[in-house]
C-alpha cells in the first residue's frame, strides 16, 4: 500500500501533444517528467512495471489521430500517455500470475513506470537466454504476426513463390525467414540499397528489389517472378498492391497486414487492377494478430529452437532514451528504420 510519506520517484513520459493530421511529427509529442509512488494501492490487481525495452509499430499513428476514430482503436487524447507494446520488469503485483521480478512484455506505457491495470493482457517472459528486446520484436506480437500472417492465413505450401512488402522490417525479415525455412521463393521490396543487401545476404532471400528506384513495379516483379506470385505478403498497399494483382497466380492468396503507404494520406490511392480477383480466383484476407494469440506457446515452441539454432537472423534498430521514441516512431513512415525499432527505457 502506498505509504503517505513514501517518496516519490521521477517518471519521465511521453505524451501526445496533438491530433496527427497527415505524417506524423516528433513536435506531436513531448517527454514530460512526472513522479510516481512505487507501490500499488491496497487492493489493486494490478502490477507495478519498470518499463525496460518500448516498441515502435506502425498502428499507434491510428491511435494519435482524430477523436473520431472507432472506439476499438482506442484513441490517444492530447495530453494522455503515448501506450504501446514493451517489455518490463514487475516492481510489485497485485496479480496473481505474476509476481515481483517477473519480466513481461504486453501493453504498457511509454515511460519509465507504468501501473498496468489490465495484467491479464501481458505475457510473462519464461525464456531469458535470448536478448530481452527481442520480446518486443521476433518472440512478441511482431513475431505473432509474421507466424500468424504466414501459416494461418497465406495457406502457404512448399515451393510456392512469395511475395513481401517492406521486406526487411520487423514483420517483414521474420515472414521472410518463416518462409524460407518451410521452402517457399521468397522475394522481398525495401526503399534502399542497404536494405536491399540485407534481405539477399543476411536474411537469405532469393531475390530483392528497391522500389524506390524501379519506374514500373509491374516490371520488376514480372522479372523476379516470371511464372507468377501464389502469395503476397501485404506490408504497403497502395501502387505496389496494384502492381502485384498483375503478377498473382491462378488460386493466388494475399494476407493484408498492413498498407502503410496509405496511413498517412488525406485520401487513400485507388487499387485498378481488381478484375483480377475474378478469374485468377485470388483469395485476400485481412487480419490482425491479437486473434492469434492462443497460438503464442505453440510459436515459442517453433521460434526459440531456431533462434538457439542460428536459424533465423533478427536485426534491430535500437533508439536509446525516451527522449528518442518519438523520433524513432516516426521514423517508420519514412523507412529510417533498418529491422526493428526498439526504443531502450532502461538497462536495468
Ligand atoms: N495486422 C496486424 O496485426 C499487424 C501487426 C503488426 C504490424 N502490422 C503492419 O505490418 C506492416 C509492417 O510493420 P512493421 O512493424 O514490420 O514496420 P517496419 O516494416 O519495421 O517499418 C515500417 C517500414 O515501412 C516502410 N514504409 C514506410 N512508408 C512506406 C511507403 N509509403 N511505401 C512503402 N513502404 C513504406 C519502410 O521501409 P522501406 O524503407 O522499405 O520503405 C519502413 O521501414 C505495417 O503495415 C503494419 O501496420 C500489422
Amino acid at each position: 500500500m502506498a505509504g503517505e510519506n513514501e517518496e516519490a520517484v521521477r517518471n519521465k513520459q511521453v505524451i501526445l501533444r496533438d491530433y496527427v493530421s497527415g505524417f506524423p511529427k516528433d513536435t506531436n509529442m513531448e517527454v514530460r517528467e512526472s513522479t510516481m509512488k512505487l507501490r500499488l494501492l491496497e487492493g489493486s490487481n494490478g502490477l507495478l512495471v519498470k518499463n525496460l525495452y518500448l516498441s515502435c509499430d506502425p498502428y499507434m499513428k491510428f491511435r494519435m489521430t482524430k477523436p473520431d476514430v472507432p472506439d476499438y482503436v482506442q484513441a490517444f487524447r492530447p495530453g494522455s500517455l503515448i501506450t504501446g507494446y514493451g517489455v518490463a520488469r514487475v516492481l510489485e503485483s497485485g496479480h496473481p500470475n505474476f509476481k515481483k521480478g517477473d519480466l513481461l512484455w504486453g501493453l504498457t506505457g511509454w515511460e519509465e513506470y507504468t501501473l498496468i491495470t489490465a495484467p491479464e493482457t501481458c505475457f510473462k517472459i519464461e525464456h531469458t537466454n535470448v536478448p530481452l528486446s527481442y520480446y518486443t520484436g521476433l518472440l512478441g506480437m511482431t513475431g505473432m504476426t509474421a507466424y500468424a500472417g504466414f501459416f494461418e492465413v497465406c495457406s502457404p505450401k512448399k515451393g510456392e513463390t512469395l511475395f513481401i512488402s517492406a521486406a526487411s522490417g520487423a514483420v517483414g525479415q521474420l515472414v521472410g525467414q518463416f518462409a524460407k525455412l518451410f521452402g517457399c521463393y521468397v522475394v522481398g521490396s525495401a526503399g534502399s540499397k542497404e536494405k536491399v543487401d540485407l534481405l539477399k545476404n543476411r536474411f537469405g532471400f532469393d531475390d530483392a528489389f528497391n522500389y524506390k528506384e524501379e519506374l514500373d513495379l509491374d516490371a520488376a516483379l514480372k522479372r523476379c517472378f516470371p511464372e507468377g506470385i501464389d502469395i503476397y505478403f501485404e506490408n504497403v498497399g497502395g501502387k505496389m498492391l496494384d502492381a502485384v494483382l498483375l503478377s498473382m497466380k491462378l488460386h493466388g492468396r494475399i494476407a493484408v497486414c498492413g498498407m502503410i503507404s496509405q496511413y498517412n494520406l488525406e485520401q487513400p490511392e485507388g487499387i485498378h487492377n481488381l478484375t483480377n480477383f475474378i478469374l485468377k480466383r485470388i483469395r485476400m484476407e485481412g487480419f490482425v494478430v491479437t486473434d492469434y494469440y492462443h497460438l503464442y506457446p505453440k510459436f515459442l515452441e517453433t521460434v526459440l529452437p531456431q533462434i538457439k539454432e542460428g536459424k533465423i537472423v533478427y536485426v534491430e534498430d535500437t533508439a536509446e532514451g525516451l527522449e528518442n521514441a518519438p523520433t524513432a516512431l516516426i521514423g517508420l513512415f519514412s523507412g529510417r528504420n533498418v529491422g526493428k525499432q526498439v526504443v531502450v527505457v532502461s538497462h536495468e
